[in-house]
């Protein structure tokens, strides 16, 4: 492909209403964006009022249609009072991007029980929430469910054992909404992001040049993603072209899930004679 140049149609999304939880700034903030300029409609979910109508804003004001609303995803009834909102100003909604998480670095003896709860509540039963609470307002068939899940859920990492088992957890949703929901039409995947540039995650699980510089160093395409690294494959994963995909974890992260590619990973020993 030449540089630069679009896979899809700038009006590849004309019509088609779009929700993302969790939209209010980094990586689900990029991919409503995106979507939005592809013709989409975008409904961003949040807690802070502040933040997500500005999000909203900043989709307005490059000439896209989009509206904030607030609903805590640990709150049933405010996920569906978002999506009933949603669905009265846009119609059925065709894509739900379920991206809201909360995380920070910590052992497992500094975790209380409540901080365990607080990021499985936010990253696993915040995605139950919104896709359960979607479903009335799909358009079916055709519609496509991404969460956003992350690479420690099929990789351990240390210090981050509440984000990690959250995560799996939605690994597992996926693939279970994927079953019982494809009769209806509607396909449910997840995009495992790698670790992105310029996020909110990033800063909280690299915060030093020295971590970002090691970290790097391990990755097989040695460089962290963008956050349109992702919002390309969500744009993918919610296209026709990705039609007959479902039960998918798309892992877009230079290959990290494979493991320690740094050139010291390995002595390699030498050939004998
Ligand atoms: C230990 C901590 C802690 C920390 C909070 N807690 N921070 N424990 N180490 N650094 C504990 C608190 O003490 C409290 O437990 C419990 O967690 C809940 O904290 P609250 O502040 O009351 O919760 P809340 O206001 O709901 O905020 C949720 C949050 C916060 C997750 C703690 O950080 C948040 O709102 N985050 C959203 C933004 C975010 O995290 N973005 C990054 C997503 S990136 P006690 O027992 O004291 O009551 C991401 C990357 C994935 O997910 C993978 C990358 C590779
Ligand atoms: P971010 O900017 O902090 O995004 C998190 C979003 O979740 C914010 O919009 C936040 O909005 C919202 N949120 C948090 N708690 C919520 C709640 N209880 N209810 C509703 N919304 C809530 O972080 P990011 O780094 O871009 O991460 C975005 C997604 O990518 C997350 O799912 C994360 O796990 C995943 N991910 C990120 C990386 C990375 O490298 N950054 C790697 C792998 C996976 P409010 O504060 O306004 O509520």
């Amino acid at each position: 492909m030449a540089d630069g140049a679009e896979l899809f149609r700038d009006d590849a999304f004309a019509g088609r209403n779009v929700l993302v939880a969790g939209g209010s700034s980094g990586i689900n903030l990029a991919i409503g964006q995106r979507f939005a300029g592809m013709g989409a409609t975008v409904s961003l979910v949040s807690r802070s009022r502040d933040r997500i109508e500005a999000a909203a804003r900043s989709i307005v004001d490059a000439g896209g249609e989009a509206i904030g609303l607030v609903a805590d995803v640990r709150d049933f009834a405010a996920v569906e009072r978002a999506f009933q909102q949603a669905a009265d100003r846009f119609g059925a909604i065709d894509v739900v991007i379920s991206g809201a998480a909360g995380n920070f670095l910590a052992p497992a003896v500094a975790l209380s029980a409540n901080a365990f709860r607080t990021v499985i509540e936010i990253d696993l039963i915040g995605t139950f929430n919104v896709l359960r609470a979607s479903f009335e307002h799909l358009r079916k068939p055709g519609a496509s469910l991404i969460s956003i899940t992350a690479g420690q859920a099929r990789r351990p990492l240390m210090f981050q054992a509440h984000a990690s088992a959250a995560k799996a957890g939605i690994n597992n949703l996926t693939e279970t909404l994927a079953m019982e929901w494809g009769p209806a039409g509607v396909r449910v995947n997840a995009i495992s992001p790698g670790p992105i540039g310029d996020t909110e995650g990033m800063a909280r699980l690299a915060p030093s040049a020295a971590v970002t510089a090691a970290l790097k160093s391990r990755i097989p395409l040695r460089d962290y993603g963008t956050k349109r690294d992702i919002a390309d494959a969500a744009l993918f994963l919610a296209s026709d072209h990705a039609r007959y995909i479902t039960g998918a974890i798309l892992e877009v992260d230079g290959g990290s899930i494979l493991g320690d590619a740094s050139a010291d990973a390995l002595t390699v020993p030498e050939r004998p004679r």
